[in-house]
């Protein structure tokens, strides 16, 4: 048992915010057990680890982060997506055929996954398997709960990044079986998007999706060009999520659509009937896409919703700072089509950064009993003459601050020796 006396602020809902001040959490098996107001009789003999004045929160979650493009962060950020992926994306993959090149970044990403608070992360890696196991491998010993992919890309590919069918679907069961077992870090299939993958490719994924019982993770009508792109490739089907309810790679694990920018309505009763999660990458999207989800509505329409820092479309894997521009960016979508697209508040915007992922992650995202104790605690960041409540000081701590205001981070009760 241990406890923790703090400001405790954690999402209920997408609306709710609950904020408990100067209270002591209790964690049991790293799992949280309650909150106090003050220490309750029954624990009175319990150490209490004091971070009184700062404000403790759940640990975020990146539900779409591109672990190969960390190096390349900040490049090409005048390009729209197609130029972008064919100029630094693509050759910049194209480099982790090399284990030791992979290793150097993998490890550099790793580390500052965890430093800036993302406990728990949807990683797409590149085609090659020996690069992405390592990938799985850091992420399994830092205990960040993670599904990683191995990417698959069969057409319309520059010949230094593609792949046979065979070769494809070999190395992604190769890859599946090697990380099922893992504790934390566990596999998902990747498909990159519809522009790059062939019909048989996507089919041989939906049967090995069925056989080990993996779930999908893609980039769902991200663009216009994209979808444009995969309305003449796959004419049979009426939209981008069509074609992978079809192939048979939405029955079977997580759903994770990134983007999800241009979604048809059936596009939306696809992902919502499978009960698959939209990922808002907020710079990213206006980096490389020039979109905007439309998060209110999505919403509405009863989609789960998350955030991702699509890094290297987007600058850091910094998850908070996508909190803040999601808010920016919505406001910025209602000035320009009104009503239509009603703007989203701090909360809303905390919520899908945390308990929104749950979805996902189940038990993670909020201190309600039960979950697990992933968590940061948050400097008090204050000014002299102007004290902050503990909400105001996570949303400044959202715009403007960085790794160095996380004093403290557990994950599932384990203090981390990568903060404080
Ligand atoms: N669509 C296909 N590949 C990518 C990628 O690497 N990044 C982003 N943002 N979109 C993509
Ligand atoms: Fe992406």
């Amino acid at each position: 048992m241990e406890l923790y006396k703090a400001n405790i602020l954690y999402s209920r809902s997408f609306d709710e915010m609950v904020v408990f001040n100067d209270s002591c959490i209790a964690v049991e098996d790293g799992k949280v057990e309650g909150i106090y107001e003050s220490v309750p009789d029954k624990f009175k003999n319990v150490k209490v680890n004091d971070y009184s004045g700062k404000t403790i929160i759940p640990a975020f979650s990146d539900l779409h982060v591109h672990a190969p493009q960390y190096e390349q962060r900040g490049m090409g950020m005048d390009l729209l997506l197609e130029d972008w992926l064919n100029t630094y994306t693509f050759p910049e993959e194209a480099k982790y055929k090399d284990i030791d090149y992979a290793k150097a970044v993998y490890d550099r990403f790793s580390d500052d996954l965890v430093k800036n608070g993302t406990f728990h992360a949807v990683c797409f890696a590149t085609i090659h398997r020996e690069a992405t196991e390592y990938l799985v491998k850091n992420l399994e010993e830092r205990g960040i709960r993670s599904f990683v992919g191995k990417v698959n890309m069969d057409t319309s590919s520059p010949s230094f990044l593609c792949e046979t069918i065979s070769e494809s679907l070999t190395e992604t069961e190769a890859f599946i079986e090697h990380t099922a077992c893992n504790r934390f870090s566990k596999p998902i299939l990747m498909p990159r998007f519809t522009p790059v993958c062939s019909q048989r490719l996507l089919e041989g994924l939906g049967k090995l999706g069925r056989k080990y019982h993996v779930g999908l993770h893609t980039h769902l009508v991200e663009s216009i060009w994209e979808e444009e792109t995969a309305r003449k490739l796959f004419p049979s089907f009426s939209c981008d999520t069509e074609v992978y309810e079809a192939l048979g790679l939405m029955d079977n694990g997580p759903v994770i659509g990134a983007h999800f920018i241009f979604p048809s309505e059936n596009d939306i009763r696809i992902l919502k009937k499978h009960g698959g999660c939209a990922v808002h990458c907020p710079e990213a999207t206006v980096n490389v896409i020039a979109g905007i989800m439309r998060v209110s509505y999505l919403h509405e329409r009863g989609i789960n919703l998350a955030i991702g820092t699509d890094v290297g479309a987007a600058p850091s894997v910094k998850v908070y700072r996508q909190i803040a521009e999601a808010v920016r960016l919505s406001k910025i979508k209602n000035f320009y089509e009104g009503e239509g697209s009603p703007s989203i508040s701090f909360e809303n915007a905390f919520y899908m950064a945390t308990k929104g992922a749950s979805s996902v992650f189940e038990n993670t995202g909020s201190f309600d009993k039960g979950c697990d104790f992933d968590a940061l605690v948050i400097d008090d960041l204050s000014d002299e003459q102007r004290r902050l409540t503990p909400q105001q000081n996570i949303e400044r701590f959202c715009y403007c601050g960085d790794e160095r205001d996380i004093c403290a981070g557990f994950i599932r009760g384990k203090k981390n020796n990568l903060q404080g």
